[in-house]
């Protein structure tokens, strides 16, 4: 898979719009769907408060990102079937090492599900410890409101319209760099079943 140049958004946030065309956006979320048949979405809470997440998730991988009343960690287990992670799709580590010719395989790829109205607030990617390893995460379905700041919570955020089929990838200074989703644009594809969008972010861990 050979990916075009992409657009530089901010030092170390590089965007590739529409790397995937719609046939391929197809297959791609196909391929994440069936996958979560051995491993179905869940709806995370926040730690301490327990207040339930907005999006549902799951993942793939040998390591999952989970969120509960005990807080933020990677599990090799699905929280629920207790069963391992399914491994990543061949699909997807094809993407990955299109977008990061230098990096070692991701350990996760965390599936977020936005129905319309769901979000994330503004977070910092934080509990890896391969730092130096970018993050890659690909739009499939509705249109999202990015926004994406810098490495204080208090740093000017810039907001960036995220498509189907975009890959998008921070890394080295952006790294760290707070993010979060202010709104899905409800209506804005049918490409996932009932709405919505799902968004996957591989990391390395
Ligand atoms: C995330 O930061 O975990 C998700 C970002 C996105 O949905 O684009
Ligand atoms: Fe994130």
């Amino acid at each position: 898979m050979q990916l075009p140049n992409a657009l530089p958004i901010a030092q170390g946030v590089r965007l590739w719009p529409q790397a995937l065309n719609p046939a391929q956006q197809s297959e791609l979320l196909e391929v994440v769907l069936s996958t979560t048949a051995q491993a179905p979405f869940l709806r995370p809470t926040m730690p301490r408060t327990g207040t339930p997440f907005t999006v549902t998730q799951t993942n793939f991988g040998t390591l999952g990102w989970v969120s509960d009343a005990q807080g933020y960690r990677y599990q090799a287990h699905h929280p629920v079937t207790g069963q391992p992670w399914p491994p990543i799709p061949s699909l997807l580590l094809r993407l990955w090492h299109a977008a990061l010719p230098d990096a070692p395989d991701p350990h996760c790829c965390l599936v977020n599900h936005y129905r319309d109205g769901a979000r994330m607030g503004l977070h910092q990617d934080r509990d890896e410890t391969a730092l130096d390893v970018p993050v890659l995460s690909i739009s499939l379905g509705a249109d999202a409101l990015f926004r994406l700041g810098g490495t204080s919570r208090k740093s000017p955020t810039q907001s960036l319209k995220l498509r189907s089929g975009d890959l998008l990838v921070f890394g080295g200074a952006a790294r760290l760099a707070f993010h979060g989703i202010d709104r899905i644009l409800a209506g804005s594809s049918d490409l996932v079943p009932g709405g919505g969008r799902i968004n996957l972010t591989l990391r390395r861990v």
